[in-house]
């Protein structure tokens, strides 16, 4: 245990922001006391700002106790909140958005899993006989030069036609609508599917007791995640939306961008098709900690 540290006694709410930051400020890790300390004004700053009562606080730790509740192998609510809070697009759009032709990066989302099964070129990730419209996704993934990149790894997952991911559902084979794909020699990619649609995030939890206060429909756009890695680039973690989705323009958590948008080309056949080209960086490969197992 760490010696007694005399930082000081709190004379009054204007003196404990001071004695909180001298607690902390032996903090070893540099990045870690520069978070904490902003953290600390900021929240100690909102109490102030909306004059937090005893019972309001109380609700609010209640709050965050039961997102931890809520969160299981199936379900990562705290992620949900994030989302919801529009925390996890800032995020985002702050460490990916350099201007200079890359895709835009969205969201991760609760439901990514890190193993998903390596697919051959064309192949269905529809694993179940479930029906839902067949959907053909062809793309190219270049670099900010237009140049192919060869050999990017095209991790794809998506919620099934009744809006659920395969995890939340017990109908559904493991992995279903989830695959790995490798670009060819011209970053070249395809693979076949079934057309995804809207669906509502899941409101069972804490979560939708704050969507529902809010009045905000839960519905996320129809939608196809990706997560496109290979060494020297930046990892490209994004969402490609159906243009035509009546709630392209509300998601509930903030995660199209105008250059999002897909087109959904109906065949003749009733059939759709999807084209949709991406854009690395150059950076660091990084992979995500898997929000599921
Ligand atoms: C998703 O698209 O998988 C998702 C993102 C945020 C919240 C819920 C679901
Ligand atoms: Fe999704």
């Amino acid at each position: 245990m760490n010696e007694p540290f005399p930082h000081g006694v709190v004379t009054g709410a204007d003196s404990v922001t001071r004695i909180v930051h001298k607690a902390m400020s032996r903090t070893d890790d540099p990045r870690l006391a520069e978070i904490m300390e902003s953290l600390v004004n900021h929240l100690h700053a909102f109490a102030r700002e909306v004059k937090l009562t005893e019972a309001e606080w109380e609700t609010g730790v209640d709050f965050l106790l039961r997102i931890g509740q809520a969160s299981g192998p199936a379900k990562n609510e705290a992620m949900l909140l994030s989302d919801l809070l529009g925390l996890s697009t800032l995020v985002v759009l702050l460490n990916n958005a350099q201007g200079r032709g890359e895709t835009d990066a969205a969201l991760l989302g609760p439901f990514w899993r890190n193993n998903s099964p390596v697919c051959k070129p064309g192949e269905s990730i529809a694993r179940d006989p479930g029906g839902g419209d067949p959907l053909a996704v062809t793309g190219r993934v270049k670099d900010l030069e237009g140049k192919p990149v060869a050999g990017a790894i095209v991790d794809v997952w998506q919620a099934s036609p009744v809006g659920l991911y395969e995890n939340q559902d017990e109908k559904q084979p493991d992995h279903n609508l989830r695959g790995r794909f490798q670009t060819d020699p011209e970053g070249r990619f395809h693979f076949r599917t079934v057309r995804p649609k809207g669906y509502p995030i899941p409101v069972d939890g804490p979560c939708g007791e704050l969507v529902r206060a809010q009045h905000r429909h839960p519905y996320r756009p129809a939608h196809l995640h990706f997560m496109l890695t290979r060494d020297g680039y930046k990892t490209l973690v994004t969402q490609v939306f159906a243009h035509d989705d009546p709630t392209i323009d509300s998601d509930v958590v903030f995660g199209v961008t105008p250059g999002l948008s897909g087109h959904f080309e109906r065949m003749t056949d009733g059939t759709w098709k999807l084209d949709y080209d991406f854009v690395m960086q150059p950076g660091a490969k990084r992979i995500p900690r898997a929000p599921i197992p």
